[in-house]
């Protein structure tokens, strides 16, 4: 499991915004969502950081095809592809940049096929990648930063984002893993992305955090779950 399916747990788009910004994305890019939900993240990376071209991968057949349908409305068809598959099946072709909000098993999984996605990325193979609420759990694949993302109004709402730049080599204890692990180590990871930046605010808040720690602990995120995002924050950073 990449993250629960029957439940959609959404990121706020202001959080997807803040996370996308940390990318620094240009229309030059081709951005990759892997486990695409409602969309918030391929939507931002388009109208409000100006890439050139987002792809998503969703599995849950009629999640893709609402937002393939929303898409369409927004006339955004030529920018925001949706496609209906299994994202450990997916081969994107050249991507740039990569957005994940998925639980830490499913980052894990996803690590393989970010990996070959690196391999094709144009044109020096690296891919900046940028997790949500979870760090990508395998040794020496170390996020180059890391920052914390409050909603505003929602002080007790904060999200985890880490920022890693892939490359074929990465996790496999090459060069790049050892370079990556030193810049890690001088990151500032109690930076604030709360200040406004770049693209655009849209405020709102969502119990994602919450349930996808659940899912993270053996269920599928369906379960009430009393904690709060501060404290799912503080277990996966623990
Ligand atoms: C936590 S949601 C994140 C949605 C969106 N990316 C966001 O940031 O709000 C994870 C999404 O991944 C989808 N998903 C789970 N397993 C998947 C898989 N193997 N392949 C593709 N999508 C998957 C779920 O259906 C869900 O829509």
């Amino acid at each position: 499991m990449l993250a629960p399916r029957d439940k959609l747990w959404s990121a706020p788009e202001y959080v997807a915004t803040k996370a996308l910004e940390q990318l620094h994305l240009t229309p030059d890019d081709l951005l990759v969502d892997y486990g695409c939900g409602d969309g918030v993240a391929l939507l931002a990376a388009v109208q409000n950081c100006g890439v050139r071209k987002a792809v998503g991968y969703e599995i849950h057949a009629e999640r893709a095809a609402a937002l393939r349908t929303r898409v369409a409305e927004l006339g955004l068809s030529d920018s925001i592809e949706v496609k209906t598959v299994n994202a450990l099946e997916a081969d994107p072709k050249e991507p740039t940049a990569v957005y994940m909000y998925l639980i830490e098993r499913g980052l894990k999984l996803m690590l393989e096929n970010v990996l070959r996605a690196a391999a094709a990325a144009r044109p020096d193979k690296l891919l900046r990648v940028v997790t949500v609420l979870y760090r990508i759990p395998v040794v020496g694949v170390e996020p180059v930063s890391s920052t914390r993302v409050r909603i505003p109004g929602k002080a007790d709402m904060v999200y985890p984002v880490y920022v890693y730049h892939i490359t074929p080599e990465s996790g496999l204890g090459g060069e790049a893993a050892t370079a990556t692990a030193g810049a890690a180590a001088d990151a500032d990871a109690s930076s604030d992305a709360s200040a406004t930046t770049g693209c655009d605010d849209a405020a709102g808040a969502s119990d994602a955090a919450p349930a996808l720690a659940a899912a993270a602990a053996g269920g599928d995120g369906a379960a009430a779950v009393a904690a709060a995002a501060p404290a799912a924050a503080a277990a996966v950073t623990a």
